[in-house]
């Protein structure tokens, strides 16, 4: 049998993970999925206890394409002994840490996932990719990317990352002594929303928190029916055919589907509020700062100033900042020699309709790309809504046939 596998995939989130479980019971199918991480988990730095999924739990790995596939939520419920529990429990919304325990407990499950090892290069050797895997090489006809998103953090403010100015991605794992202190946190998107909550409900709490986000409002998601639609298929797919300037305009108008604030979170941030102020006393504990850009950073002898700009143009003195500023995508280095021969356009690479990169170089089979391509395949990209998807048209593609029905 030949050494040279149907496809090697980098990164082992959320993206990858559905791959895998579709690709786990196809006959002949030889595939590796590697993870840097020495075991799965999600965001862990995010993973707060009260965090909830934003999505219905049957967008999890496989169901929207296989409904039977042994690798679905309730699958895992099943697994568990907790159906009748979770049922009776009624969660408004599925809770992040079980979600992410579905997750770790799908990865284990398969065998082609090795975990602790990071990819560091790939290239192209008598047609075929070669993955560098820092012990040993691997052969692959097709390469799956799966690295996820970068923590985005504004070019003034990188210079003073430090365990006093964080991305929120670093939250829960940062050691730091929060009561008397002063925290900030800028963003006003759900992680931003999450960590506000998070700081309101501390038994001891900080001594204040403002939250400075460049948006006109803390702003809701929009949940509702029709804009839902979004995230199906068929409109990802109209999407990604429409012209590229036409794409511009609809994604800043559909921004708030995606990365506006749940409901729910916003109610909780609410009343905590009200407690704070009303109950407690507290007045202008937390502070509120809308349509308000973080824009200059300096050094203090005793913590931080930030320079914000908007109406309420101001100087906001801090000793603790966290960034909570979003996330944008970046090609792995893993691909730095292949990156040149890559197809770009002004907005990001050229991403083709069954996810596959245009490579200039002649190769047995292509690079895929999984949550790279908000910029032409729309907002649902980056999120769980179109995951298994996504793997399945991917592995279609792979498979040269119709496993799934895409
Ligand atoms: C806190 C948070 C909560 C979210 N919750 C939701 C939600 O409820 N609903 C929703 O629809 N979306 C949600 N999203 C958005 C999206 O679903 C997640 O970001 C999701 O994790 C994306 O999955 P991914 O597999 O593309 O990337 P990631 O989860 O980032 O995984 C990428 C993996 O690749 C690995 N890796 C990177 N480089 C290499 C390498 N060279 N070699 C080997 N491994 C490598 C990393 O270690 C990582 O484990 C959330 C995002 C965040 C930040
Ligand atoms: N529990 C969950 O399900 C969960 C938890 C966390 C995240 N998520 C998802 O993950 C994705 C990322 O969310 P996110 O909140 O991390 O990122 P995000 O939605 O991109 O929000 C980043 C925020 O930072 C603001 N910002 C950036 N630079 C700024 C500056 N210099 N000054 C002031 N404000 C600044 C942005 O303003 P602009 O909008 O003007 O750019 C935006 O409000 C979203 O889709 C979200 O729904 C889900």
């Amino acid at each position: 049998m030949s050494d040279v596998l149907d496809y090697a995939a980098v990164g082992v989130g959320p993206a990858n993970l559905s791959l895998a479980a579709l690709g786990a019971d196809v006959d002949d199918l030889r595939s590796v999925h590697f993870e840097a991480r020495p075991d799965f988990s999600w965001h862990p730095g995010l993973l707060l206890p009260e965090a909830t999924l934003q999505v219905s739990p049957l967008k999890d790995l496989v169901t929207l394409v296989d409904p039977t596939s042994r690798y679905s939520f309730l699958a895992f419920l099943a697994n568990e002994g907790r159906l009748y529990q979770f049922l009776t429990a009624k969660f408004p919304a599925v809770l992040r840490a079980e979600f992410d325990q579905y997750l770790q407990w799908a990865s284990r499950s398969i065998p082609s996932i090795e975990f602790g090892t990071e990819v560091r290069g790939v290239r192209v050797r008598d047609g075929h990719f070669v993955l560098d895997t820092g012990h040993g090489e691997v052969t692959a006809r097709n390469v799956v990317l799966g690295t996820g998103q970068t923590p985005f953090v504004p070019g003034f403010l990188r210079p003073h990352l430090c365990a006093d100015v964080f991305h929120a991605e670093e939250f829960l794992s940062r050691p730091r002594e929060l009561p008397d202190r002063a925290v900030t946190v800028i963003g006003g998107g759900q992680s931003g929303a999450e960590i506000v909550r998070h700081l309101m409900r501390l038994d001891v709490p900080p001594r204040s928190i403002t939250w400075i986000t460049r948006r006109p409002g803390f702003l809701p998601m929009d949940d509702s029916p029709f804009t839902n639609e979004y995230f199906f298929p068929a409109y990802a797919r109209e999407f990604h055919g429409l012209p590229q300037t036409h794409k511009q305009e609809l994604l800043a108008e559909q921004k708030l589907a995606s990365d506006g604030i749940d409901l729910a979170t916003l109610q909780d941030v609410y009343r905590e509020r009200y407690r704070h102020e009303c109950l407690l006393g507290r007045k202008d504990w937390l502070r509120l700062m809308p349509r308000s850009e973080v824009t200059g950073c300096a050094r203090l002898s005793d913590g931080w100033e930030l320079e914000v700009s908007g109406p309420h143009a101001s100087v906001v003195r801090s000793d603790v900042v966290v960034l909570a500023t979003g996330y944008e995508y970046r090609l792995p280095d893993c691909m730095s020699e292949l990156a040149p021969h890559l197809a770009r356009a002004p907005e990001g690479l050229v991403v083709g309709d069954d996810y596959a990169l245009s490579l200039d170089l002649r190769t047995s089979g292509r690079v895929f790309l999984q949550n790279g391509a908000r910029h032409t395949w729309g907002i649902a990209d980056p999120n769980l809504s179109l995951l298994a998807w996504r793997s399945a048209v991917i592995l279609n593609a792979i498979l040269g046939y119709r496993r799934y029905n895409t």
